[in-house]
């Protein structure tokens, strides 16, 4: 495979994959088959940022809100997520990638949430990408639920309320110790964020693509990091980059 010429790639890519039901409309098709062909698209992107040397890849697979979807939907989406976990776990560890969920665990009932420990347990020690799989995500119950750590911490002496900073909080999320993306993708036309890491996006690049998910692939994946790359990033501050190069 030719490795393209992207001059920057960024640490952290976050994808919210939009578009499975407008993909299968479309076509004349059930919505079902929007996210079954979203899923290859999954697999596509997992091996493209391995091979691109992207160290964290997030996905936002299921959102909080999801479960406000018509019954067969929430299943089937439920369904695709445990047949991706069952059949593709192996060739993930295989490929030395390591696997963390983010969201809210304490309420999810059934098989989901064994699957998803087994998953994290199976590849806590895999060293290439660190898939984040975003699933009864929301990232204003996330912040939600750091609050009430802290706040436990404080009722138990063990944290002074003054002492706390931005640090804590990042410390509290689900995302702890994961880097804040540098780049945060949707597919679909649509421009928002839609409650995904409000906290870690305050210094994000943001790409949105007209393509529905299912049709995401490694061209377009270059064609975002590229993208990305042109961009100047100055965190509040002034520009590093040559005044040449700003043009
Ligand atoms: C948005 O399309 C997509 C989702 C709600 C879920 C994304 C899920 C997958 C791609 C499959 C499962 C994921 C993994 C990691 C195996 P939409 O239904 O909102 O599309 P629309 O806006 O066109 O209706």
């Amino acid at each position: 495979m030719l490795t393209p010429d992207i001059a920057i790639i960024p640490e952290h890519v976050a994808i919210i994959m939009d578009g499975n039901g407008r993909w299968a409309n479309k076509r004349g098709l059930a919505r079902t088959m929007g996210h079954s062909k979203g899923v290859e698209a999954v697999k596509e992107t997992v091996r493209a940022a391995g091979e691109l040397g992207i160290r964290y890849l997030t996905l936002f697979a299921f959102s909080s809100e999801n479960w406000n979807r018509p019954e067969a939907e929430v299943s089937d989406l439920l369904g695709l997520l445990r047949r991706f976990i069952r059949r593709d776990l192996a060739e993930l560890h295989r490929e030395n990638v390591r696997i963390k969920v983010i969201g809210e665990r304490d309420k999810l009932r059934g098989d989901i949430l064994p699957l998803l420990l087994e998953a994290e347990e199976t590849t806590r020690n895999n060293t290439s990408l660190t898939l984040v799989i975003a699933f009864n995500y929301g990232s204003r119950d996330e912040i939600a639920r750091a609050t009430v750590r802290i706040a436990q911490k404080i009722n138990a002496g063990l944290m002074d309320p003054s002492a706390i900073t931005a640090d804590t909080i990042s410390d509290h999320l689900d995302t702890a110790g994961i880097p804040d993306p540098d780049l945060i993708i949707r597919t679909s036309g649509e421009e928002r964020l839609s409650n995904f890491l409000l906290w870690q996006a305050a210094y994000s690049e943001f790409v949105f693509l007209p393509d529905y998910w299912p049709d995401f692939n490694r061209d377009l994946f270059i064609e975002a990091l590229k993208i990305y790359a042109s961009r100047d990033r100055r965190f509040g501050g002034l520009s590093a980059r040559p005044a040449a190069v700003m043009g």
